[in-house]
C-alpha cells in the first residue's frame, strides 16, 4: 500500500516538476524576446522620432517618404521653410536640393513611356529606342521620328487638331546622342554652358534621345512663340487626351530643371497624361510619387 503512495507521490513530485521546467522555460522566453525587444525599438524610435518632429511628425503613410532621406529633407525644409511637407520630399527625391548633373543615374524603364531622362538621370551614347517611325509628313519636316505607338499618338492628335482648323507640325523629335553633341556643343560656345544648361539637355540628358519627346509649330511662327498661336491652347486643351504632356510648364522650372517650353511635348500614354494634367504636376513629380521604387 505504502508502495503504491510512495510511487503516486513521486508521479506526482515529477509532474509538478516537468510543469514547473515548461513554466521557466514558456516565461523566460516570452520576457527574452518580448522586454528586450520593446526597449530596443523604443530607443531607435527615439532618435526616429526627434528627426521626424523637424518634419512636423510626417505622415510616413505618404508612399514615396524615403527615410533614407530623412536629412536631406530636413535641410531642404529649412532652406525652403514655405514649401509643404509633400513638396519637399516630392523635390528631395527628384534630386534637386543637390546641384543638377550631380547623383546622377542610368534610366530605368527604357522603352516604355515611363522612363525619365532629366539632369540626374541620364541614356548611355549607345541606347537608341526600338521601332523608331517617321511621322506622316503632313504632321511634321521630313525626317522626323517618334516610337511607333508615341507616332501613331501624335498623327492621330495633329489630324484631329486640323479637322478643327489647327495646324501642328512637328519639327524636331527623336535626336541621336551625337546628333545632341553637336546641338549641346553649339548653344554652349554661343551662350556659355549655364544658359545653355537652361534650355538645352547635356548629351545623354535629353528625352529627345527617347523617341518619346516632340517640338511643335504650326508652320507659320517661329517654334519659340508658339504659346501665342490657337495650336498652343488646343494643345493645352487636348494633348492629354492622346497621351502627350506640356513637358518643361512654367511654373515648374526647379522641378524639371529647364526654362518654360511651350513647345515641347513628350508623350507618357493617355492614363498617365490624364492623371498629369488634372493634377497640375510635371512628370519629374508623377515620377516620384507613382513610378519610382522605394
Ligand atoms: N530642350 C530640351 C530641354 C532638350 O534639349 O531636351
Ligand atoms: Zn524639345
Amino acid at each position: 500500500m505504502s508502495k503504491v503512495k510512495n510511487k503516486k507521490l513521486k508521479l506526482k513530485k515529477r509532474n509538478f516538476l516537468v510543469f514547473l521546467i515548461v513554466l521557466i522555460i514558456v516565461v523566460g522566453s516570452i520576457a527574452f524576446s518580448i522586454i528586450p525587444k520593446k526597449e530596443t525599438k523604443k530607443i531607435a524610435k527615439t532618435k526616429k522620432d526627434i528627426k521626424l518632429e523637424q518634419l512636423e511628425n510626417i505622415d510616413q503613410k505618404i508612399t514615396y517618404f524615403n527615410y533614407k532621406y530623412i536629412d536631406r529633407y530636413i535641410n531642404y525644409k529649412k532652406e525652403n521653410p514655405d514649401l509643404d511637407i509633400k513638396q519637399i520630399i516630392t523635390d528631395v527625391n527628384i534630386g534637386i536640393d543637390q546641384k543638377y548633373y550631380t547623383n546622377t543615374k542610368k534610366s530605368i524603364n527604357l522603352n516604355t513611356p515611363q522612363i525619365l531622362v532629366n539632369k540626374y538621370n541620364y541614356l548611355e551614347e549607345d541606347y537608341i529606342p526600338d521601332n523608331l517611325e517617321d511621322i506622316d509628313l503632313n504632321y511634321a519636316r521630313s525626317g522626323m521620328k517618334l516610337v511607333n505607338y508615341a507616332k501613331e499618338a501624335f498623327e492621330e492628335m495633329a489630324k484631329d487638331a486640323k479637322k478643327e482648323g489647327y495646324t501642328i507640325i512637328a519639327m524636331s523629335s527623336y535626336r541621336s546622342y551625337t546628333y545632341q553633341v553637336n546641338l549641346y556643343n553649339r548653344y554652349k560656345e554661343s551662350d556659355g554652358a549655364e544658359i545653355a544648361d537652361t534650355y538645352s539637355g547635356r548629351p545623354g540628358h535629353s528625352e529627345h534621345q527617347t523617341g518619346l519627346a516632340v517640338d511643335v509649330y504650326n508652320g507659320k511662327i517661329d517654334y519659340t512663340n508658339f504659346e501665342k498661336t490657337e495650336e498652343f491652347n488646343w494643345m493645352q486643351e487636348n494633348a492629354y487626351k492622346y497621351g502627350f504632356i506640356l513637358r518643361f510648364p512654367k511654373d515648374k522650372i526647379k522641378q524639371t530643371g529647364y526654362d518654360y517650353e511651350s513647345w515641347h511635348y513628350r508623350y507618357v500614354g493617355k492614363d498617365i497624361a490624364k492623371y498629369i494634367h488634372k493634377n497640375n504636376i510635371c512628370f519629374e513629380e508623377y515620377y516620384i510619387q507613382k513610378i519610382e521604387k522605394y
